[in-house]
């Protein structure tokens, strides 16, 4: 953002002009991050120094014809879900059974996702909560979504590389995540239960897509975290395997100043650095250190520097986002309303306000616009002709709800392939964690 000079405020009109160009993905660019995308796709997959991991998940295409009950774990965040999902073929399913449970918990004072906290801790919680859920005369085959980069030796044996998402729990980093639940599973005394599979969650996504649709290639996550993965038409064994990218990871993305604030105070400085531009866990935080930087510039607010509200480290959610993009009364009631309460701000002009809203606006554009860049480099890279039509799964908060996100990414892909997208199928993913998840656990059963 452009600087005030030492005796005149900032006038928030010049701000806001400066921010648009700091922001903005121009179509060049999105050509050149998907240029840059396919390019660290194709060293991941030849193991040179790529920040795309480009991890094999030893999962291939389902049939279709998949049935029966299985249990599924969703371990994505700090809410976890276990569900039973009775596969019923070709795309069809009921979902029988269904808890979800936080793994921070501040009324009964704990945080399993703190640097406080162990793996047998955090596991031993979660086999209690799938006890719930059981019936003691059954005996179920469960799918784990572990949401987290995890090295794969085998569609069962996983070992978390790192976390993400900021999530810190001690002692599970480099193990195996499979053995740590089964342990966890037979400490509390839980014999029913045998963990067949475990999974990305993008790759949930694109099994519970490609479950009913032979088309489904391609499954994304736009959430608190963002990663994509994709059928690799020549997997390791010959066959198309799922490949987990880690896309979150894919650093050749324009870092703002702001961008590199957020990344400095994160817990892991220069990693996941897409990730902090487009993941519901840091888009609140961006827009929170803009409208810090114009206040302590004197462009708004300006009888409330120092404010505590906008000083508090991530203390504009993503959900605050939403809901500022969604104001469309005509003095931006809701916002005023807002900066009230969250602020400590009553007397707000219509200026500021639609200034926060347009600053929301920006974040969320470059973020789909980035996102829509990946997704034409993955396409370019299995059919560079566009010759195929590709139906694509997301999943995540974002694109379900944040309002502009998806058809951005709709607007940037229709620009950007042959016969204006009309290859493409971007589908919204429904349960796509446990049934994916499911349909993986029955992959296994098969074997
Ligand atoms: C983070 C994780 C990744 C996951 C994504 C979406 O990027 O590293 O494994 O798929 O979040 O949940």
């Amino acid at each position: 953002m452009a600087k005030k000079n030492n005796t005149t405020p900032l006038q928030l009109s010049d701000a806001l002009l400066s921010l648009d160009s700091e922001f903005q993905i121009t179509r060049g660019m999105v050509q050149e991050i998907a240029a840059a995308f396919q390019m660290q796709m194709q060293a991941g997959l030849l193991k040179r120094p790529a920040s795309l991991k480009m991890l094999p998940a030893f999962i291939g295409r389902p049939s279709g014809n998949e049935r029966g009950s299985y249990l599924a774990l969703d371990f994505g965040g700090t809410n976890i879900r276990v569900m039973l999902v009775n596969l019923q073929g070709n795309g069809c399913y009921q979902v029988t059974k269904n808890k979800s449970f936080p793994l921070i918990c501040s009324q009964e004072g704990y945080d399993l996702t703190s640097p406080d906290a162990v793996g047998t801790d955090m596991f031993d919680y979660i086999a209690k909560q799938i006890k719930t859920i059981l019936d003691q005369n059954e005996r179920y085959l469960l799918g784990h979504t572990f949401s987290f980069p995890s090295c794969h030796t085998g569609i069962n044996a996983a070992s978390l590389i790192c976390w993400t998402k900021e999530i810190r729990t001690r002692e599970v980093e480099g193990k195996d995540i499979t053995h740590l639940l089964d342990e966890a599973l037979q400490r509390a005394g839980i014999k029913n239960v045998k963990p067949v599979a475990i999974l990305n969650d993008t790759v949930a996504a694109m099994l519970a897509g490609a479950y009913g649709d032979r088309n489904c290639d391609i499954g994304s996550i736009c959430g608190t975290g963002h990663n994509t993965c994709y059928f690799e038409p020549n997997g390791p064994d010959g066959l198309p395997m799922a490949i987990n990218m880690e896309s979150g990871n894919f650093d050749d993305v324009p870092f703002s100043v702001y961008d590199w604030l957020l990344d400095n105070n994160s817990h892991r400085p220069g990693e996941q650095r897409l990730e902090k531009l487009v993941g519901g866990c840091y888009l609140g935080e961006i827009v929170r250190l803009i409208a810090a930087d114009m206040v302590e510039e004197g462009a708004m607010f300006p009888d409330d520097k120092g404010n505590p509200g906008m000083l508090l480290p991530y203390s504009i959610k993503t959900e605050y986002v939403s809901s500022m993009i969604a104001d469309e009364t005509p003095g931006l009631s809701n916002i005023k309303i807002w900066c009230r309460d969250h602020l400590g701000i009553s007397n707000s002009t219509w200026e500021e306000r639609a200034a926060l809203k347009h600053i929301s606006g920006l974040v969320v554009t470059r973020a789909a616009s980035l996102v829509a860049a990946t997704y034409i480099g993955i396409l370019n890279h299995i059919d560079a002709g566009h010759n195929r039509t590709h139906s694509l799964v997301i999943d995540g908060s974002l694109y379900q709800k944040l309002p502009g996100f998806a058809d951005r990414i709709t607007a940037v892909l229709n620009d950007h392939t042959v016969n204006n997208g009309q290859g493409i199928r971007l589908i919204k993913a429904q349960d796509a964690s446990g049934v994916g998840a499911a349909v993986a656990a029955s992959l296994c059963a098969a074997r």
